[in-house]
């Protein structure tokens, strides 16, 4: 359908974790030949574009965050051609493709790490990275005692590169790359090329607001001022990001550039976004929001405040790869989110956290911007919380010694089959388990069940979707809050639409002569006019 806004504005994305979506040949490893097969689910489910997480070659020491060669496809997912095919396939129905492109750092057997670790100190291999001499008696100490967001420290040593150390922000298996290096830069910029000319429509940047350090290494102080921290949201990051818009404009089609940027203020964090870098960065904030009227509608009203003022539209999410399910997170006592609190035995009444999910999901797919849905979400699956600690790969379960869960229990592989080993996971018979095991219980849950009912989650996706595309396909990009009462959160767009929202805890009764265009609750009230508490609707005027 066409509209007056480019097709990123408003576009529905929906992410693709490939090891885990669906498996083609049966090995129990998610792979594109899994992806390619399952693409009519993703055209019927509505959405406009596919987001894949790293399909690169990559030992996987991080998920494929830990790239080997940004221009070929792991063995275990396919080839490039079967990509170049899925690309051409998933636009012909009328999806795009956006890719994960990880600049902060490479793989460990990336060749340019091989070389560095063979060259001696001082060498042009060694300056693509962060390799320095060790502090104290024989070096024996890391140059810094920067702090790893996945546990532990920065420095390791080199495998046999004499004394020095290397830098990796994250797990040993992704050394950190030297943007102040020319052929680094110009490296990235043909990346980019490479998949624009493949017909890939967009990139989401990966750890987007690391890549610069300070060269002088200094310890992270207690008083960081803006753009004063040594690895941190440095201001010389944004040049890098100006030359790769550089790139996206180009381009006949406009080839969006999403970055993963945390950063809890917001006037850094509009930095990134503007007619000559990013066009858009993911609205984490509500994300991490807890299930609380004041404090979730703080959280919209300061990304669309944000993004007005940039002229870009927000990016909405409510889960990825790496954060709590929603349905587990919206069930617990403490239901906001942030990565220092992944615990294990956290309480949780899934029912509850499912159905605020769905209502979220309404709010989420209401507002003005583009929205991004974790495969499952549409399904309801919470994260799974009971893996056995012998199947875990995520680095952040290691390297915090096992204290955190990490982030497997977010990445078990779809049921898409009730009846079936391995929940259908495998679309040919399968050889082997999935690769992380699934719950039993979500047999209930698997796509050929929820397409037959009529209040399932798939379902309720599927119709807000549709939906969404006929109301919200030409509005304009603004948002009328509604005072509807203590505990109700409602908004108005200028098609006359409203969402409606009840986050208090007794019913809430709509005037006389609503009408009710869609209901996140699962059970059909008998009255339509009551909104029952964790749950949205849509009104038609
Ligand atoms: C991003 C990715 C995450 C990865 C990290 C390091 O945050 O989303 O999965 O572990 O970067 O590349």
């Amino acid at each position: 359908m066409s509209s007056a806004f480019p097709w990123w504005h408003q576009a529905v994305v929906y992410q693709i974790y490939p090891k885990s979506f669906a498996d083609g040949d049966g090995d129990g490893m998610g792979d594109l030949a899994g992806v390619r097969a399952c693409l009519p689910y993703l055209r019927d489910l509505g959405v406009d574009a596919l987001w894949f997480t790293p399909w690169y070659i990559s030992p996987q020491a991080d998920g494929g965050y830990d790239v080997t060669d940004h221009r070929d496809i792991d063995s275990a997912l396919g080839t490039l051609q079967e990509a170049e095919e899925l690309i051409v396939e998933a636009r012909d129905m009328g999806m795009r493709t956006i890719i994960d492109v990880v600049p902060n750092h490479v793989a460990a057997d990336h060749p340019w790490f091989t070389a560095a670790v063979a060259a001696p100190p001082g060498s042009p291999e060694r300056h693509r990275f962060w390799f320095r001499d060790g502090v104290g008696p024989d070096g024996a100490s890391p140059p810094t005692e920067w702090v790893s967001p996945f546990g532990g420290g920065t420095w390791s040593r080199a495998p046999g590169g004499g004394d020095q150390w290397y830098l990796h922000l994250f797990a040993p298996g992704q050394p950190d790359l030297n943007w102040n290096d020319p052929e680094v830069r110009a490296e990235y910029e043909d990346i980019l090329r490479f998949w624009f000319d493949r017909g890939v429509a967009g990139v989401r940047i990966d750890s987007a607001a690391v890549l610069m350090k300070d060269p002088t290494l200094p310890e992270v102080g207690d008083n960081v001022t803006a753009g004063g921290h040594p690895f941190e949201d440095r201001d010389e990051v944004h040049e890098i990001y100006r030359s790769w818009r550089k790139v996206a404009d180009s381009y006949e089609e406009e080839k969006l550039l999403v970055g993963e940027v945390w950063l809890d203020d917001r006037d850094r964090l509009a930095r990134y976004v503007g007619p000559d870098e990013f066009h858009t960065v993911f609205g984490f904030e509500v994300m991490a929001s807890p299930w609380q009227l004041t404090r979730l509608c703080a959280a919209i009203e300061d990304t669309l405040r944000t993004h007005e003022r940039l002229g870009a539209p927000p990016a909405w999410v409510l889960g990825n790869h790496d954060v709590t399910r929603p349905a587990t997170r919206y069930g617990r006592r403490d239901t906001g989110f942030s990565f220092a609190d992944k615990a294990w035995g956290i309480e949780t009444d899934v029912q509850l956290g499912r159905e605020r999910a769905r209502a979220m999901a309404l709010v989420m797919m209401a507002l003005p911007g583009s929205c991004y849905i974790y495969q499952g979400e549409e399904l309801g699956l919470e994260e799974v919380e009971d893996l056995p600690r012998d199947v875990l790969q995520d680095p952040m379960f290691a390297r915090s010694d096992g204290t955190s869960p990490g982030r497997d229990g977010c990445r078990v592989p779809l049921p898409w089959q009730a009846d079936v080993p391995g929940l259908g996971f495998s679309i040919v018979p399968p050889t082997a388990a999935p690769w992380l095991p699934q719950p039993v219980h979500w047999a209930a849950l698997a796509v050929d069940v929820q397409q037959h009912q009529p209040c399932s989650t798939l379902k309720l996706y599927r119709r807000a979707l549709r939906l969404r595309r006929r109301l919200f396909g030409h509005a304009e990009p603004r948002v009328e809050w509604m005072d509807r009462g203590p505990g109700i959160l409602a908004f108005r767009r200028d098609s006359g639409f409203r969402c409606v929202l009840n986050m208090g805890g007794g019913d809430h009764v709509l005037p006389a002569g609503s009408q009710v265009a869609l209901s996140s609750d699962s059970t059909m009230p008998h009255d339509e006019r009551i909104i029952r508490p964790d749950t949205a609707v849509w009104l038609r005027t």
